[in-house]
């Protein structure tokens, strides 16, 4: 556990308020390097334990509560057990939980997905967007025959060993801890927003696919713009090379079609993972038919090709079924992405003027449901339109001061908000007036308490 300076005010009060969760932290050390179960849950002194759920809210095992920006790390687009979805799990759960056999339900999700998602010829369930960036990328070598990949610096795609590196850190490309060096060799990191530059890197021979977050590294922390995208669409095409949109945290969120269907792209792979099970462990890959009958034995047999392998003991699981058809046929017939986007739109513009009043030059930005607060530690004269609009390097919002961002986590957890770490949050069709005038007042006392210490 990490120390704690005495003269923090801010952590003395969060060990004061949180005696229940330290315990729990301290009994988690002895399990789990870190006490955690997943990289970004990590906090400084420790994280909170929670206990229960409902709609935009938490509860911790000290009795507070919270307003929630984690969302499930984004899976909770309409919030935590929503009716309708807990309904369709009960009955299911009753039925059974893994056949390992087919079962309509899988069928019934996949003609939801190839509704709403615009380039979904074919589908393919399954259980992570880790997975499901990794068999795009296996789909894609088999149909060109090259072996090459192209990703964004900065962006996103899941921990397996093609994508866990040139993310937070390794912008050079060399492998991080544990990365099989000829996988990552295999890598070509192309720089964000830089149409000749992304050319560059293209023009390289043996190139099968290029992947990308269609809003931008980590949830649009490090925006993209949508002429970027139509650019690339069409170096991509130019070149023979498969162009696969992330939309793992996109998908169903910036629209019920995804950020495809808002810039209007049909990339030729999708993969998806989060709201696609309704808050249940589950994913896909989604496009085009030929692409994807890579795994179709039929025609394999014909074309001559080998057949791609793919298992996977939870792909399509049923109760992951009956959670993301309940979830995407709300998505598709309500308005509840647009929802989701304007209270974040609101957030970020009340947000703003706060921190302005505070005369702090902390930048808080975002597109669609999110809202990222950067905290500029070298006190830089940027806005959120030069950040939206490309104009800051990935490299100066990505080196954000992580002590900071704890210490604002913390702050927030101290006025009944949890932030996401980036830190800002994926908001849900569920968050009301309320919660935004909380998260503002949070923010607001975090950042005094951030000044009385001397952190700011
Ligand atoms: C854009 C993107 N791709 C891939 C992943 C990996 O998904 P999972 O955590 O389900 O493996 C994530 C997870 O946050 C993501 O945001």
């Amino acid at each position: 556990m990490a120390t704690v300076a005495a003269s923090s005010r801010l952590l003395e009060a969060y060990l004061q308020r949180t005696p229940g969760s330290r315990r729990w932290a301290e009994r988690a050390r002895g399990v789990f390097p870190s006490g955690i179960t997943h990289d970004s849950r990590y906090l400084e002194p420790y994280p909170l334990y929670i206990t229960r759920a409902t709609g935009s809210h938490k509860w911790d095992v000290d009795g507070h509560e919270y307003v929630d920006y984690a969302g499930g790390h984004g899976a909770l687009l309409l919030g935590h057990n929503h009716p309708q979805v807990v309904a369709a799990m009960a009955e299911q759960l009753a039925r059974g939980t893994h056949y390992g056999s087919s079962h309509e339900l899988e069928v019934r999700w996949g003609e939801t997905v190839q509704k709403l998602m615009p380039s979904a010829e074919r589908v393919r369930f399954t259980a992570s967007g880790t997975e499901s960036t990794l068999l795009a990328l296996r789909l894609a070598r088999a149909f060109t025959g090259r072996t090459k990949i192209v990703r964004f610096l900065g962006h996103f795609h899941g921990w397996h060993d093609h994508m866990a590196f040139g993310v937070a850190s390794r912008f050079d490309g060399t492998p991080s801890a544990g990365v099989v060096p000829g996988i990552a060799s295999e890598i070509l990191l192309a720089p964000p927003n830089d149409v000749a530059g992304t050319r560059q890197v293209l023009d390289q021979p043996g190139i099968a696919a290029v992947i990308i977050e269609p809003t931008g590294a980590s949830w649009g922390q490090v925006p993209v713009q949508a002429s970027f995208l139509h650019e690339l669409q069409r170096m991509a095409a130019e070149r023979g090379i498969v162009l696969i949109f992330d939309e793992v945290i996109t998908g169903f969120r910036c629209s019920p079609g995804g950020a495809q269907q808002c810039v209007g792209i049909k990339p030729d792979l999708t993969t998806l993972a989060k709201i696609v099970a309704g808050g249940m462990p589950g994913g896909a890959l989604v496009g085009r038919r030929d692409i994807m009958e890579g795994l179709d034995f039929d025609a394999a047999a014909k074309s001559g090709r080998e057949k791609v392998v793919h298992q996977g003991t939870f792909n399509a699981n049923p109760l992951a079924a009956a959670a993301g058809i309940a979830t995407l046929e709300i998505v598709g017939s309500t308005d509840a992405c647009d929802r989701a986007n304007q209270y974040a739109a609101r957030l970020r513009s009340a947000l703003r003027e706060m921190i302005a009043a505070e005369s702090v030059p902390w930048v808080v930005y975002g597109t669609y449901s999110g809202f990222h607060i950067f905290t500029n530690p070298q006190g830089l004269s940027i806005t959120a339109d030069d950040i939206e609009q490309c104009r800051v390097d990935y490299k100066v919002i990505k080196s954000a001061d992580r002590a900071t961002n704890h210490k604002l986590r913390i702050g927030t957890l101290l006025h009944g908000v949890e932030l996401f770490s980036w830190p800002g949050g994926p908001t849900s069709a569920v968050h009301s007036d309320d919660d935004l005038q909380q998260t503002v007042d949070a923010v607001r006392g975090a950042i005094r308490l951030l000044k009385a210490d001397g952190a700011i």
